[in-house]
C-alpha cells in the first residue's frame, strides 16, 4: 500500500526510519498563550489536574500527524479565546533530519505547513502516524457503524495518501447523489451516471478498506489473545454491495481477497452498480443513497458471536485495546516504523490487568504521549522510564 504514497517516503526512505516527535509548540491555541513540549523518545506522560490543558496538547499533536482532530473543531475553536490567530508546530527528527510540521488558523481559515511551506493536510499526514486512544474509543464497539468505519478509515488515510483522496472523492459524490434523489424531477436515468462515479470510486475504497482490514485483522486476533487468551475473535467487513451472506436472491458475493486488486474493484463495481439499481424505489423515496461504503458494517465477533449485541464490558474493552494494539503493529509492517501513540486519559478507565497487558503490547520503540490527572495509576516499571511533563504548574 504505501508505494502508493510518494509524500510519505521521499524523506524518509530507506532502512529502518527512527523518526520521532521532538518539540511541539503552540501560540495563542486553545487555553495556551504560548507553550512548548519537549518529548521523550519512549514515553512521555502529561500529568496535571482536570481542565489544564492536557487534551489540547494531544489534539494538537494528533492534527500535525494525522492532519485532522478526533474532536472535529471548526478552525476558530482552535484559537485561544480573545486572539484572531494560532500557530502549532511540530519538530520531527530522524536519521539526521528534521522536519518541521506546522498549522496556523488565519481570519477563521486552517492550514498547515512543512518545512515552512504552506501544503494541504495531505502534506503533513502520516509523515510519522499518529493512533490516539481515548475514552470515547471505549464504546467503539457498541456505537453506531460510523464510528467503526471511521476507525479504519481514520488509520487507512494516514498510512495511504490514495485511500485518503478516494475517501474525500467518494463522500463527495454521495453527498452530491443525495442532493440528486431529493429532486422531486430525478429519475433513473439521471442518476445513472452518478451511479457509475459512485461505483467506480467506492469500488476502489472498497479495494482499500478490505486489505487493510485484512492486515489489522491478522495482527488483532494475536493482541487480543494476548490480552484474553482462549477467545477466539474475528473481525468481518460486511458490505451493503455485496453481503457476506447474501440475504435477498440475486445478491452478490464479495471478490475473493486473493484476486488482483483492479479485478477486486471490477467485481465490486458490478456488485454495487446492481445493489443500486435494486435499491432504486428505496432511495427515491427516502431522498438519500442506501448501499455503499458509507453503510458498510465492521463487525467484531467473539466465539462467532456479534460483539455487539454480546460481548461483555470489558470484553468490548479488550477488543478495543486489541484494536489500537493492531493499530500500532499495522503501521510498522506497512511503513517500518512505529505510530506516535497518543493515549489521552484512557488509563483510569482501564482495571490494573488491562492496563498491565496494554502497556506489554506497546513495545518500548513505541513512542507514547499519555495524560493523566494521577500518576498512582503507573507501574514504577513504566515510571522509571517515561519523561513525567507535569501541566499548568
Ligand atoms: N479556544 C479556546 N480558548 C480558550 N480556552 C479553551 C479553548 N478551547 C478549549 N479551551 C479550554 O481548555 C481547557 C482545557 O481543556 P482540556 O480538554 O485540554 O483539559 P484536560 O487537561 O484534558 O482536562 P481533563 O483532565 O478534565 O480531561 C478547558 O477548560 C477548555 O474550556
Ligand atoms: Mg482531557
Amino acid at each position: 500500500m504505501a508505494q502508493n504514497n510518494p509524500v510519505r517516503f521521499e524523506s524518509w526512505r530507506g532502512g529502518v526510519a527512527v523518526i520521532f516527535a521532538r518539540e511541539l509548540s503552540v501560540r495563542d491555541y486553545r487555553n495556551f498563550a504560548s507553550y512548548t513540549l519537549e518529548l521523550a523518545e519512549g514515553v512521555t506522560i502529561l500529568v496535571g489536574r482536570n481542565a489544564v490543558g492536557k487534551t489540547n496538547l494531544v489534539e494538537a499533536l494528533q492534527l500535525l500527524t494525522s492532519g485532522a482532530s478526533f474532536r472535529r473543531p471548526a478552525p476558530a475553536e482552535l484559537v485561544a479565546e480573545g486572539e484572531t490567530s494560532c500557530k502549532l508546530d511540530l519538530r520531527l527528527e530522524g536519521e539526521g533530519r528534521v522536519i518541521d510540521l506546522g498549522c496556523a488558523v488565519r481570519e477563521g481559515k486552517r492550514s498547515f505547513s512543512r518545512n515552512g511551506k504552506k501544503c494541504r493536510a495531505a502534506g503533513v499526514r502520516g509523515v510519522v502516524p499518529s493512533v490516539l486512544f481515548c475514552p470515547d474509543d471505549l464504546d467503539m464497539i457498541k456505537r453506531s457503524a460510523r464510528v467503526r468505519r471511521s476507525a479504519l478509515d481514520g488509520f487507512g488515510v494516514q498510512l495511504n495518501e490514495q485511500y485518503a483522496q478516494l475517501l474525500g472523492a467518494y463522500e463527495r459524490l454521495v453527498e452530491q447523489r443525495n442532493a440528486l434523489l431529493k429532486e422531486r424531477w430525478c429519475t433513473r436515468e439521471m442518476l445513472a451516471a452518478w451511479n457509475d462515479s459512485l461505483a467506480q470510486t467506492g469500488a476502489s475504497l472498497l479495494v482499500h478498506r478490505v486489505a487493510l482490514l485484512d492486515r489489522v485483522r491478522e495482527r488483532f486476533v494475536e493482541a487480543y489473545g494476548r490480552i484474553a487468551p482462549g477467545e477466539r475473535v474475528g473481525i468481518s467487513y460486511e458490505s451493503t454491495v455485496a453481503p457476506a451472506s447474501p440475504g435477498a436472491p440475486g445478491d452478490a458475493a464479495p471478490p475473493a481477497p486473493d484476486l488482483p486488486r483492479a479485478e477486486q474493484a471490477a467485481a465490486w463495481k458490478v456488485a454495487f452498480l446492481a445493489a443500486l439499481d435494486a435499491s432504486f424505489e428505496d432511495e427515491l423515496r427516502r431522498g438519500i443513497t442506501l448501499v455503499g461504503p458509507h453503510r458498510d458494517e465492521i463487525r467484531f465477533s467473539i466465539d462467532g458471536r456479534d460483539a455487539r449485541t454480546f460481548a461483555s464490558q470489558g470484553q468490548q474493552r479488550s477488543l478495543v485495546l486489541a484494536w489500537k494494539v493492531a493499530e500500532v503493529a499495522v503501521t510498522r509492517d506497512i511503513l517500518g516504523h512505529p505510530p506516535l501513540l497518543l493515549l489521552d486519559d484512557v488509563m483510569s478507565e482501564l482495571d490494573a490487568e488491562r492496563r498491565e497487558a496494554f502497556m506489554r503490547g506497546i513495545e518500548d520503540e513505541v513512542q507514547t504521549v499519555i495524560t493523566t490527572t494521577n500518576l498512582g495509576y503507573f507501574s514504577d516499571a513504566i515510571l522509571n522510564r517515561a519523561k513525567v511533563a507535569p501541566i499548568g504548574g
